[in-house]
């Protein structure tokens, strides 16, 4: 079981309150809130060691350029990558995204498919729709069903009929908190001869990520959605297909030699992080990943999944309120979206934010996911290990509260 309250003690943030309400974060799909181990971590490295990694000879440098490898070899052993070198930090999952895009930019054109998912937030979209216009990329679409399932013979019917060079699949929806069968779609990806990368951004904080088992080529995530700071990102790739992809910053510390007339770019990870590196973050995100794997899996996912069943038994007994995604609670993770007639998402989203409680409101940055079920918006409440019984049962009152502000007054 998870010591809710002692984890809940390391989280300042939590213990406030709004106008009078206990603050109730239940927005933890944008971003996670940050233990004192990862705060401590990065005054520590700024109060200590701060200084330009890879670049310098002197002892803060030296200390920098360590802490920046300690870091990439934490993300490696966290997601059983086979080696340090096949961990690239970015910015975010988005710059991973569109690393791996931009490296393909010169060899893809007509014909040539990704394959997508009506699941996909932008930023699993955009960089292709970016490259359907500026090459000619087909994009194709797998289909899903009510509940987020994905289904498999739409994507076996792409595979046979379509020159796919790329599967891009989230490994968990940001919206219906459903996850695709990865090792299925993988698996007849590969047959077909198509890259796969996933985008681990949700995933990461709910389940384990493994990518040596699940064998992708790419697979991306965010530090700040798993406990750690904002500013760095990780693009995992396979070494040999990394390797052969060019890089999309140019600039210090990406290359092996440069002349007046070119350059010569630097083997992998160092190829792709041109420029100053966000080191206090890689450190940041290191705690994080130290900070988090104290706590058992099946202690986070039994915690997360109590939370999310309990928030759709409550939500689902208000008349009016309509709940998305999979109906077994079994099968969900991380976040529940919902919508109640006759008020809108944004309007009810922002009631609850005023008795503390704040979720998102809006498309999730999952527009096409919307259309696909015709609904403009929808209100998400999404857990992490911190969230309590306590807090999921404040949402239902909040939400009828502002049921009755919003029906039509007594006459
Ligand atoms: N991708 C983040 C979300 O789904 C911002 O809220």
């Amino acid at each position: 079981m998870l010591p809710v309250a002692a984890i809940r003690r390391q989280f300042p943030i939590l213990a406030q309150e709004i106008d009078g309400y206990p603050l109730v974060y239940l927005d933890n799909a944008a971003t996670a809130q940050k233990p004192l181990a990862v705060l401590e971590a990065m005054r520590e490295f700024y109060e200590h060691d701060n200084a330009n990694p890879h670049r310098g000879m002197h002892p803060l440098a030296a200390r920098a350029t360590a802490a920046m490898e300690r870091a990439r070899e934490a993300v490696a052993s966290f997601l059983c990558a086979a080696h340090p070198g096949e961990i690239v930090f970015t910015k975010n999952a988005t710059e991973g995204i569109n690393i791996v895009m931009h490296g393909f930019r010169r060899n893809w054109g007509k014909g040539d498919t990704v394959v997508l998912n009506p699941l996909e937030h932008h930023s699993n979209i955009v960089p292709w729709l970016l490259l359907q216009e500026e090459r000619g990329i087909d994009i194709a679409w797998m289909e899903i069903d009510a509940e987020g399932n994905v289904d498999l013979a739409s994507l076996e019917r792409i595979l046979r009929g379509k020159r796919v060079k790329l599967v891009s699949i989230t490994a968990l929806s940001n919206v219906f908190g459903s996850r695709p069968p990865l090792e299925d779609i993988i698996a007849r990806a590969h047959a077909a001869g198509a890259l796969v990368l996933v985008d681990a951004a949700q995933a990461v904080a709910h389940f384990p990520v493994d990518v040596a088992a699940l064998g992708c080529d790419f697979l991306v995530f965010s530090g700040h959605k798993i406990y750690g700071p904002t500013g760095i990102g990780v693009l995992y790739g396979k070494t040999d297909i990394l390797s052969a992809l060019p890089p999309l910053l140019g600039g210090g510390m990406m290359i092996r030699e440069v002349t007046r007339e070119s350059f010569t770019p630097a083997d992998i990870p160092a190829r792709f992080e041109g420029g100053t590196p966000p080191v206090a973050e890689a450190v940041g995100l290191a705690a994080a990943i130290a900070w988090f794997r104290q706590y058992a899996w099946e202690d986070i996912e039994a915690h997360e999944r109590s939370l999310l069943a309990l928030a759709k038994q409550e939500l689902s007994a208000i008349p009016g309120l309509r709940c998305y995604g999979p109906e077994d609670s079994a099968r969900r993770y991380g976040t529940l979206c919902f919508t109640v007639d006759g008020i809108h998402p944004h309007d009810l989203t922002e009631l609850l934010g005023r008795q503390g409680i704040c979720m998102r409101a809006g498309h999730h940055c999952a527009q096409p996911l919307h259309e696909r079920f015709s609904l403009p918006a929808t209100t998400r409440l999404s857990v992490a290990l911190y969230n309590t019984e306590e807090e999921i049962r404040a949402v239902a009152p909040a939400i009828r509260e502002a049921q009755r502000l919003f029906s039509p007054s007594p006459p």
